[in-house]
């Protein structure tokens, strides 16, 4: 390797020939680096260079930069601090990209097992829920979300249920306290349903509308095997022009179809919802035994399902007071809702609503 003398050979401080040094300069560095192949070679060039009595920087600004004429000193200065941070970076640079500072510090014990991320599951409910927004989604139907705490409005007035109504008692539900002074229509409460969510969906949005809304809800109910106060629901709302039961069938049973597999069946029975009139109660064969009768529909052959029913006009009425467009003469809906709970359990043969609440590792790994 060529090596060129660090120091001046002339006293020739015009800038072409300062620009020429510090290129050879430079460029000799680099050389350098580019061969230094191990650690051992990377430090002897640092030496060369950075060391601190015979190192070239060392040299060449007691030899070179302490001789020259004042005026020439700050020009001179600049060039050689500009080649002093690109050796220092360039060095530092290629010790870290070796490993070589991180070992050398032993800032990590390389013998040290690692930490090892446990994957996690998806919980069996939140599978359900999923799979059961996905098969409306391709019906072209958007997804929603409404609040769990809401006003005693919009969880049973304008859903038809009136102040007194006794179809308020069967769904009893926690109340937040201290509202005594509000008017009984903004008093809060846990949601018993996400039926709420129907009317909030109509008020922002003229029709048509097809939408699902998941979510959790609450009742005043003792906990059982079958029974929790906190459960959760998906609701569904259709509404446009010349909407009919039919639709509302057809649609019930795709979706049943698509969850359980296309041979099961659906049955509607009559039912009363304040919201909904006509209203049902859907049922359908039991997938287990195919309609036979098993434990698991009780020896029935048939397991109910969800609620549903026909828009009442009564509920676009409330709507109305908000976006009139929902004229009941003009437009017509339906709207059902199903506990996710439920289908979860009987999906994956869960006995008891409880161990879906437990946070049991025991019982979610079998999910994994
Ligand atoms: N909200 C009703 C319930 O929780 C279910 C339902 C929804 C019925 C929509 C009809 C229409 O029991």
């Amino acid at each position: 390797m060529s090596d060129p003398q660090p120091t001046p050979t002339s006293l020739d401080y015009s800038p072409e020939h300062l620009t020429q040094r510090f290129q050879t300069l430079q460029a000799e560095f680099d050389l350098g680096l580019r061969e230094a192949s191990t650690p051992e070679e990377l430090e002897d060039l640092r030496l060369k260079w950075e060391g601190r009595k015979q190192g070239r920087l060392t040299l060449l600004s007691s030899l070179w930069l302490k001789e020259a004429p004042a005026e020439k000193k700050k020009e001179i200065g600049q060039r050689f601090n500009a080649l002093k941070d690109h050796i220092v970076s360039e060095l530092q640079r290629a010790a870290g990209s070796r490993g070589q500072n991180v070992l050398d510090a032993e800032a990590i014990d390389i013998t040290q097992p690692g930490t090892r991320r446990r994957l996690g599951a998806e919980h069996p409910l939140i599978r359900t829920w999923n799979e059961i927004v996905k098969i409306f989604q391709a019906m072209g139907y958007s997804v929603g979300v409404g609040p769990e705490v809401e006003t005693d409005y919009y969880n049973f007035e304008s859903l038809n249920f009136p102040p007194g109504h006794p179809a308020r008692d069967t769904q009893d539900t926690l109340v937040i306290t201290g509202q005594e002074r509000k008017p009984l229509r903004d008093r809060l409460l846990m949601r018993t349903h996400t039926s709420p969510v129907q009317i909030r969906t109509m008020e922002q949005q003229p029709p048509p509308v097809r939408i699902v809304i998941p979510g959790k809800v609450h009742r005043n109910d003792a906990a059982d095997a079958t029974h929790s106060p906190i459960f959760h629901q998906v609701e569904g709302l259709c509404v446009d022009t010349n909407i009919t039961f039919s639709d509302l069938k057809g649609t019930l049973d795709h979706f049943m179809k698509a969850l359980f597999g296309s041979s099961v069946k659906t049955r509607f029975f009559p039912s009363f919802f304040p919201f909904t009139e006509p209203s049902a109660d859907v049922q359908i064969s039991c997938p287990f035994c195919g309609g036979k009768g098993c434990r698991k529909c009780k020896y029935s052959g048939w397991i109910e399902l969800l609620g549903c029913g026909m828009v009442d006009p009564a509920v676009f009425g409330f709507v109305q007071q908000k976006q009139p467009a929902y004229d009941p003469k003009k437009i017509s809906g339906f709207a059902f809702g199903m506990g996710i709970d439920r289908v979860a359990m009987m999906s994956y043969g869960i006995s008891d609503i409880s161990l879906m609440y437990s946070g049991d590792l025991r019982f979610l790994e079998q999910f994994a």
